[in-house]
C-alpha cells in the first residue's frame, strides 16, 4: 500500500535509508579499528539488530534489563547492560540472563559492584564490568582519571566480577552549538578515556575494552588510538535534533510519523498526533519534529492528541485532510509509544514490526 493511503497518526520506517545508515556507521568503525556496540534503546526491535549485527556489529547494548531479554529472546547473545544495577529482583534476573548470553554490565561504585558479585558468586559465576567514567555529561560515572583508577583499584578483586574495561556516554555533546565543538568534545571523551586505562593498565590490571560514543560523537571518537569499541544507538534512524548537531542530513533520517491536517486557520494548523505519539521531547530549536517539506510549519506546542503548527513564512500549504511526515526530534522515545511500526520503500509499506522491547522500563 501506499504510505498516503495509510490511516494516522501512523509511524514509518524507511527501510532503505535505516540500511544505509547501518552499514555507514559500520564502515566508520571499521576503517577506524574497533568494534561497534549498538545502542538498541534507539529502535527496541529484534530485527533491526539482527540487521545491524549482519553488518558487522559485535554485541548489542541496552540501558534496561528487560530490553536485554527481549532482544536476548529475539537471538543476541552479547549483551552489554549500560545501567548499574540494583536491587535482589535484578540481580536474579541478571544472572539467569548470564545463563544465556555473555552479558557485561556497567557501574560506578563499589557498591553495585559488590552486590553483582555476591549474586555471581552464589551461583559460581562470573559477571563482565565496565567501570563507567564521566567525561561531562554529570549522569552516571565515576571522575576520570584518578576517580575511576580508584574505583577499578577498590573493586577488581571481587570474586563474582570480571572487569573487561572502561567506557562513558559523551551526552553532555548534544549542548555543542558547532561541528567543531563536537569534534573537539569528541577527541576529549576518547582521549581521556584511553589516558584513564593507561592509568589503570599502570597498576598492572589488564584493560580491555575502552568504549566510547554517542551518535554525534562516535565517527570522531572512534578515531582516538587506544578507542576499542563505539556504542552509538540514535543513527539508526537520525532525527531533527540529529540534523541539528551535525550527525546527519535530513534525506538520512528513516524515522517519521504520518499524520492527517485536521484544523486549518490563517495562522497554523492542527496534525492528528500529540504527545502520545511524537513524545514531549524537543529538539534544539525548541520544535517538537519537522515537518518534511514544508520548511515554514513548525510544531511548537502539542496536547496529547494535537501537534499545534505554527506558519512562519511563505510557501505551500497542506490542506484539511492531507498528509503530511514528521521527523520527530528524538528517534528514542518515540519508538517507546508505538506498538508496532510499518516498514516503507519507495512510498510503499513492505511489512509490520513489533517494538518488542517498548515499555521495558525494569
Ligand atoms: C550509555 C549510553 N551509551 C550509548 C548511548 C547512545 O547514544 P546516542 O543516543 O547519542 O546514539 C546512550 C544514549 O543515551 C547511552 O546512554
Amino acid at each position: 500500500m501506499h504510505k498516503l493511503e495509510l490511516d494516522t497518526p501512523q509511524l514509518l520506517i524507511d527501510w532503505d535509508v535505516m540500511q544505509r545508515n547501518i552499514t555507514t556507521m559500520q564502515k566508520c568503525a571499521d576503517n577506524a579499528g574497533v568494534k561497534l556496540r549498538p545502542h538498541t534503546k534507539t529502535h527496541k526491535t529484534p530485527r533491526i539488530s539482527h540487521l545491524q549485527q549482519k553488518a558487522g556489529a559485535k554485541g548489542i547494548t541496552v540501558a534496561k534489563l528487560g530490553e536485554a531479554e527481549v532482544m536476548n529472546a529475539g537471538g543476541a547473545d552479547d549483551i552489554l547492560i549500560a545501567f548499574p544495577l540494583q536491587g535482589a529482583p535484578k540481580m536474579e534476573r541478571l544472572l539467569h540472563l548470564a545463563e544465556r548470553a555473555n552479558v557485561r554490565v556497567s557501574l560506578d561504585s563499589r557498591k553495585v559492584a559488590q552486590d553483582i558479585s555476591d549474586a555471581a558468586q552464589a551461583r559460581g559465576k562470573k559477571v563482565g564490568v565496565y567501570v563507567e567514567v564521566d567525561v561531562g555529561l554529570g549522569r552516571v560515572g565515576a571522575a576520570h582519571h584518578e576517580g575511576a583508577r580508584d574505583l577499578v583499584r577498590e573493586i577488581v578483586e571481587l570474586p563474582g566480577i570480571d572487569f573487561l574495561g572502561v567506557m562513558t556516554h559523551a551526552g553532555h555533546t548534544y549542548k555543542a552549538k558547532t561541528l567543531e565543538e563536537i569534534k573537539q568534545l569528541a577527541h576529549q571523551e576518547g582521549e581521556w578515556m584511553v589516558e584513564t586505562a593507561d592509568m589503570i593498565r599502570a597498576d598492572g590490571i589488564q584493560v580491555r575494552e575502552v568504549s566510547v560514543g554517542s551518535t554525534p560523537t562516535a565517527r570522531f571518537a572512534a578515531q582516538v588510538n587506544g578507542v576499542t569499541e563505539i556504542r552509538p544507538g540514535t543513527y539508526v534512524f537520525y532525527d531533527t535534533t540529529q540534523v541539528l548537531k551535525f550527525a546527519c542530513d535530513w534525506a538520512d533520517c528513516a524515522q517519521t510519523v504520518l499524520a492527517t491536517v485536521v484544523v486549518k486557520h490563517p495562522d497554523r494548523l492542527i496534525l492528528d498526533c500529540g504527545s502520545k505519539t511524537l513524545s514531549s521531547d524537543t529538539a534544539p530549536n525548541g520544535l517538537y519534529g519537522t515537518v518534511k517539506g514544508f520548511p515554514h510549519l513548525e510544531i511548537w506546542r502539542l496536547s496529547e492528541e494535537h501537534a499545534n503548527v505554527r506558519i512562519n513564512g511563505d510557501g505551500p500549504l497542506p490542506n484539511i485532510g492531507d498528509k503530511v511526515e514528521i521527523i520527530p526530534a528524538h528517534a528514542c522515545v518515540v519508538m517507546n509509544l508505538h506498538d508496532s511500526f510499518l516498514a516503507t520503500r519507495n512510498d510503499e509499506t513492505i511489512g509490520e514490526f513489533e517494538i518488542q522491547a517498548r515499555g521495558k522500563i525494569r
